[in-house]
């Protein structure tokens, strides 16, 4: 309360006020940062909401998402109703938080406006306080009110408020409560205004939560007939706070679906309120902008800022300074958080966002290479402490963004020529061809309005409606999968949790799939039976199935793992009792909102109540379990060489192999790869003990050297360590040397089965990121066995070329085989360092042969006038105008004799 006391005085005191220039200039301006620590402050102490911190802008396990753009991104699980109920997430009732959010791709992207307006960003920080069905729309928009009225001191009278206006096509009707709620608060009733969906039904994408919303629009100084400016697009009047009424779900098939629970979702973007209480028209001229401005006037010699748009601002200076100043805090913030530019989805926006800042910054303000990384520090100290995890790595981000500068700089050159050249072709009366401009965009990753730029000033047209339809239709391509076709196999939705929930169903207790022994040197998995609690036959809850191709079936408990933590979910078999000879083969497992949903088979009936017996494929289970514990050794290993900034950046673990992501900062070597696999063999052989034990989450915290990745976990949380017990771990100060994971996954008691762990592949997904597949066991074993068998191969070829090179056919023959056995060695399970030996030494052989073949096609060609004639094993080949140093083949015009 005292915090809220504090603020408000403060308020009072110090923020913007209704008034004239020169009084506002004479108070003190409320900084940023304490404008934001003032919004929490406000929702935690006075109206106890639990303060959360921001997620990563990389959105966590959502694919129907490009970057987070939204505050409730992060509780969409607690909206939709599908939250694991063992989440502390599954608790939060009243939450506040201030979320980074970038809007630059998918169904928000402002970048193409960034720049031209004093408003448009495509980072900001969205500052929101949520109700999960705790309270409603009266609570929200008191709260609202009382915040930006009474703590933030902003007059009554700049303040419009809109509510959905209802939408007959949909059957939705206007939304009356949020209007006389807002009359009962003392809003004018001139200032309140009805809107339809476009403005007053909020949705966080194609599918998922959405809901009639009610906003808050500040008046910067329009004054009188400013009701009829809201929503036109008028800078001085903004939205700067949006309460949405969460109260449906959007699904695939576009009808609306009522959630389980009414919920409150709110969010004021922080640069437009700072604005408004530091008495700015611009977000530009807030402090959260002006320290990166005067770093830009500092190192680029431009002239000063002047905050100037459109025609006023011919030479693009002005914003030129604020595509930087927009651009840099993005960059900054998302690679951060793990982002790098690259060619797909997330990755392409934010390379899109650095070639939009490289080419402002290059050719408009004339600053030198590298000077857009040296505007990160200046980043850091504006949001370093709001989001700590800024200042982890600062050298990292701006190494990124001077690498792709780099990149970039030599495609713009190149660009340039590819442009030039194509001009000569050209006559003057031609429009410049798409496909080249397409080209530029795609190929050398030229921002699009910087080819209309760089062909305006050569005063040269072009087709834009057809290059807006190449666009269109690589949106179209990059749009995020809908969920629908992502989802592996039947899975729940929020209809069938609350479904079962509101029928009394309980949760299904899978704890037995955590029991298994050692005996006698093999694993023994513990026998379940269960009762079948739900069916799902064609998506609907039944009764019972008849013989039927597959259903869903929930049990009160299961010994089976559903798909997580990485970890591919069981297989294996029921059988109802009674009914020993008939087996329901299960051939996926996946858990949502605390049910296991088990795809199952079903040759004859099966009903609600049926006692099941359950029997887990157990080859399988073990092997995942093999590879799972080899994954976090792995993890461990890769760390101890690369060293302690590596991260994992996903994993996925089946039967077969294992693949596992991390963040890199150069290519890792092949003498590394083996000196990782060193230390893995060596656990391995010490045949460690593996601990495993529930831990409270805010006591993990103190295990130093602990690894997590970044995702919402149960409380308590699962805890595996290698060789030291978890006891030991959270009574030691010391760090660990050895893998100590959160993870829920099934694991070895030791690591000795693994037997042994070989890399085979080892490649850069993308800038900054590798992947490692291996295999381990026997699989591992044979692979070296096989890469042995392949390097005598080609000891044996490479024997026969030293020997066999006398005939041009015995040449071709000799050349044709190094192809094929590299074609083998590409493909082969074998040692990444062998494979690429082998591939090294199969290209030298190769080159030697053609070297030999061409001499001899020399020695054995014959040429009259216009043809040429080969020997070759059926005789001569002619060919027409072929010169002998290019080789056999290719050419249509053949004859033999
Ligand atoms: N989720 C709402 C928005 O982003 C509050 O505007």
């Amino acid at each position: 309360m005292a915090a809220v006391q504090l603020v408000s005085a403060l308020g009072r005191r110090a923020m913007c006020r209704w008034t004239a220039a020169g009084d506002r200039a004479r108070e003190r301006v409320p900084s940023a940062g304490h404008i934001r620590q003032s919004f929490v402050c406000y929702f935690r102490d006075k109206q106890r909401h639990r303060e959360v911190r921001s997620a990563p802008v990389i959105p966590r396990g959502d694919p129907s998402l490009l970057l987070v753009n939204a505050g409730m991104n992060q509780f969409k699980p607690i909206l939709l109703g599908t939250v694991d109920p063992r989440s502390p997430m599954a608790q939060y009732q009243r939450v506040v938080n201030s979320q980074k959010c970038v809007r630059a791709g998918g169904k928000h992207n402002d970048l193409e406006d960034v720049g031209r307006d004093l408003y448009h960003h495509t980072f900001f920080e969205m500052l929101g306080n949520w109700s999960f069905g705790d309270y409603f729309k009266e609570e929200a928009c008191r709260m609202a009110w009382e915040l930006l009225t009474e703590v933030y001191d902003i007059p009554q009278d700049r303040l419009y408020v809109t509510f959905f206006g209802g939408d007959p096509a949909l059957g939705l009707t206007a939304d009356e409560e949020t209007k006389e709620i807002w009359l009962s608060i003392g809003v004018h009733p001139h200032h309140l205004l009805p809107f339809g969906l476009a403005h007053n039904f909020w949705e966080m994408g194609e599918m998922g939560p959405c809901g009639p919303c009610t906003e808050i629009h500040y008046d910067h100084g329009v004054g009188k007939g400013a009701a009829a400016q809201v929503n036109t697009g008028n800078p001085q009047l903004v939205e700067i706070w949006n309460l949405v009424f969460m109260q449906y779900s959007r699904e695939a098939d576009g009808s609306l679906h009522c959630l389980p629970q009414r919920s409150v979702d709110t969010g004021m973007g922080l640069e437009r309120l700072v604005a408004v209480l530091q008495g700015k028209e611009s977000n530009y001229d807030t402090d959260l902008f002006t320290p990166i401005l005067d770093a830009i006037h500092r190192g680029s010699k431009a002239p000063p800022y002047r905050g100037l748009v459109g025609d006023m601002d011919p030479d693009m200076i002005d914003r030129a300074y604020r595509v930087l100043a927009d651009h840099i805090r993005a960059l900054t913030i998302c690679i951060a958080d793990g982002l790098y530019p690259g060619m797909t989805g997330a990755a392409l926006v934010l390379r899109r966002i650095l070639r939009r800042a490289v080419r402002y910054s290059v050719e408009v303000l004339q600053a030198p290479p590298g000077f857009l990384a040296g505007l990160v520090p200046t980043v850091l100290e504006i949001l370093g402490d709001a989001y700590p995890e800024l200042k982890q790595d600062p050298c990292q981000i701006m190494d990124t963004i001077n690498e792709n500068e780099a990149a970039f700089l030599s495609s713009l050159h190149r660009g340039r020529r590819v442009i030039d050249r194509t001009l000569q072709k050209m006559d003057n009366s031609q429009s410049f061809p798409v496909d080249v401009a397409w080209s530029l965009h795609r190929n050398l990753g030229f921002p699009l309005d910087l080819v209309s730029l760089m062909l305006e000033e050569k005063a040269v047209i072009m087709d834009t409606e057809a290059l807006g339809q190449l666009a269109k239709e690589e949106a179209e391509r990059l749009r995020p999968l809908p969920q629908s076709d992502l989802q592996p196999d039947r899975v729940l939705c929020i209809q069938d949790i609350s479904e079962l929930q509101r029928t009394g169903v309980p949760r299904t207790d899978d704890s037995a799939k955590y029991i298994y022994k050692l005996q006698d040197g093999k694993y023994v998995l513990s026998p379940c039976q269960a009762t079948v609690v739900a069916l799902y036959d064609n998506n609907s809850l039944v009764k019972e199935v008849g013989q039927s191709q597959t259903c869903g079936v929930i049990l009160d408990q299961t010994n089976f793992y559903s798909e997580q933590g990485g970890q591919t979910h069981d297989l294996g078999y029921f059988v109802r009792e009674g009914h020993q000879d008939v087996l329901l083969p299960v051939v996926n497992v996946q858990a949502a909102g605390g049910f296991v949903i088990h795809t199952v088979s079903v040759p004859e009936s099966l009903h609600v109540g049926d006692r099941i017996d359950l029997f887990v494929n157990e080859a399988h289970r073990l092997a995942c379990m093999v590879k799972h514990t080899a994954t976090h050794l792995l993890n461990y290993a890769l760390r101890c060489v690369l060293g302690d900034h590596t991260e994992q950046r996903g994993s996925h673990i089946t039967a077969d192999r294992l693949r596992f992501d991390y963040n890199i900062r150069t290519p890792v070597t092949g003498q590394q790869l083996e000196t990782v696999e060193e230390i893995v063999r060596d656990v391995i052989c010490r045949d460690e003990h593996v601990y495993t034990a529930d831990v409270p989450l805010n006591q993990v915290n103190c295990i130093r050297g602990l690894r997590s990745i970044d995702e919402v976990y149960p409380d308590p949380v699962r805890v595996v360590s290698v060789g030291v017990p978890v006891e030991q771990l959270l009574h030691s100060s010391d760090k660990q040397h050895t893998s100590v994971e959160l993870c829920c996954g099934t694991h070895l008691l030791r690591t000795g089965m693994i037997q042994d762990l070989v890399i085979v592949s080892e490649r850069q997904l993308g800038k900054g990121i590798s992947r490692i597949l291996a295999i381990t066991g026997e699989e591992a074993k044979e692979a070296r066995e096989l890469g042995r068998i392949l390097a005598e191969e080609v000891d044996s070829l490479s024997l026969r070329l030293d020997n066999g090179m006398k005939s041009l056919v015995d040449s071709q023959r000799l050349s044709k085989e190094i192809g094929q056995l590299t074609d083998v060695v590409d493909g082969a399970v074998i040692l990444h360092r062998d494979r690429r030996q082998l591939q090294e030494r199969l290209r030298a052989l190769h080159r030697t042969a053609n070297t030999a073949i061409r001499k001899l096609e020399s020695r054995e060609t014959i040429s009259l006038g216009l043809w040429t004639a080969t020997l070759c094993k059926d005789g001569y080949i002619w060919e027409e105008g072929k010169s002998p140093e290019y080789g056999l083949g290719g050419h249509s015009n053949t004859a033999t004799s």
